[in-house]
């Protein structure tokens, strides 16, 4: 036996002994993808947080899908296997820039993205995923809409709806989604002009224009596989491609660029999974108030959600 399947093998006898679940976001390294219980996008991940009768969570994402498991099941332990996993852009906007922006538009309401800090979510009026911005966006009863903090999901989210949807900060953006460039996949889609395009709206909006389809990483996942298309050119972190290959085995995922590796996303290994359940580390554990304020506009997208079947 290697010492891989051996380490396995403790994690899932640890899980069942613990009453333990195990969720991984699209982009974690293949091997935790093959061992998780769930796999799936931000709005997925916190849809299984808000049901599972497990135990203890053991969530294999960044700080906020971590964040968002706790706001949700206050009785549950929420571990993070690696507690510096944390998203540069939910960090872009702390709680007082949305205090500030609520001054400064007091007849506004404020939409944020599940991308961002709890403590920033506690101020907000509803919360959406990138599977929803326009669905949430559209339910708020204000003409203007403040939203944050990725600049390109709100120019995204503008074209999708009737309201006037204002960037906070301005200029919030994700680091990997920022590699992608226009040319390049325009580039690439010269060399393969059969393959379907299939993007992150977290991307420029040069890019997502020029995409055959824009969505979250598990509506890019539901294209690829209902899609008659053999050859996908993919512009999102690249340790998606692991699904994607899996499941669609007779097709070719392209990277729309190999370096787009979300390193936060990749702190988490197996090795600190099987640590994470046996010293039960590393508790998210939110202050009371923020976790009271922030889960009613969490829960207002889980139930927009349900009404809508
Ligand atoms: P999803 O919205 O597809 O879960 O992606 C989250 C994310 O962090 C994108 O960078
Ligand atoms: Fe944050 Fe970007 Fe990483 Fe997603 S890919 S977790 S938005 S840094």
């Amino acid at each position: 036996m290697t010492d891989k399947v051996k380490l396995v093998e403790k994690i899932q006898r640890l899980k069942r002994e613990r009453r333990a679940v195990i969720l991984a976001h699209n982009y974690q390294r293949p091997e935790i993808q093959d061992i998780a219980d769930f796999v799936g996008d931000s709005l997925e991940l916190s849809l299984c947080a808000a049901q599972t009768d497990a135990k203890i969570i053991v969530f294999c994402g960044v700080n906020f899908m971590a964040e968002t498991a706790a706001i949700l099941n206050p009785d549950k332990t929420v571990l993070i296997p690696d507690k510096n996993a944390l998203c540069p852009m939910a960090s872009m906007l702390p709680a007082d820039l949305v205090k500030f922006y609520r001054r400064k538009h007091p007849k506004a309401k404020i939409v944020l993205y599940i991308n961002s800090l709890a403590e920033a979510k506690a101020y907000c009026d509803a919360v959406c995923t990138s599977a929803n911005t326009a669905e949430i966006i559209n339910r708020m009863d204000s003409n203007v809409v403040l939203f944050g903090p990725d600049m390109n999901l709100a120019k995204y989210a503008e074209s999708h709806t009737d309201k006037k949807v204002i960037p906070i900060p301005p200029f919030g953006f994700c680091p990997v989604h920022k590699l992608f460039n226009r040319e390049e996949i325009l580039r690439l889609r010269r060399m393969h002009p059969d393959a379907e395009v299939i993007a992150h709206p977290e991307c420029d909006p040069s890019v997502c224009k020029i995409a055959d389809f824009v969505g979250s990483t598990s509506r890019m996942y539901r294209e690829a596989i209902v899609s008659k298309a053999k050859k996908f050119i993919v512009a999102t972190e690249i340790g998606f491609l692991h699904r994607l290959k899996k499941n669609r085995s007779d097709a070719a995922f392209i990277p729309a660029y190999d370096e787009a590796i979300c390193v936060n996303m990749k702190l988490h290994t197996l090795e600190k999974i099987y640590l994470s359940l046996k010293n039960e580390k590393y508790k998210v554990v939110l202050p009371a108030r923020i976790r009271e304020m922030a889960k009613k506009p969490v829960e207002f997208m889980l139930k927009t959600r349900e009404t809508q079947g």
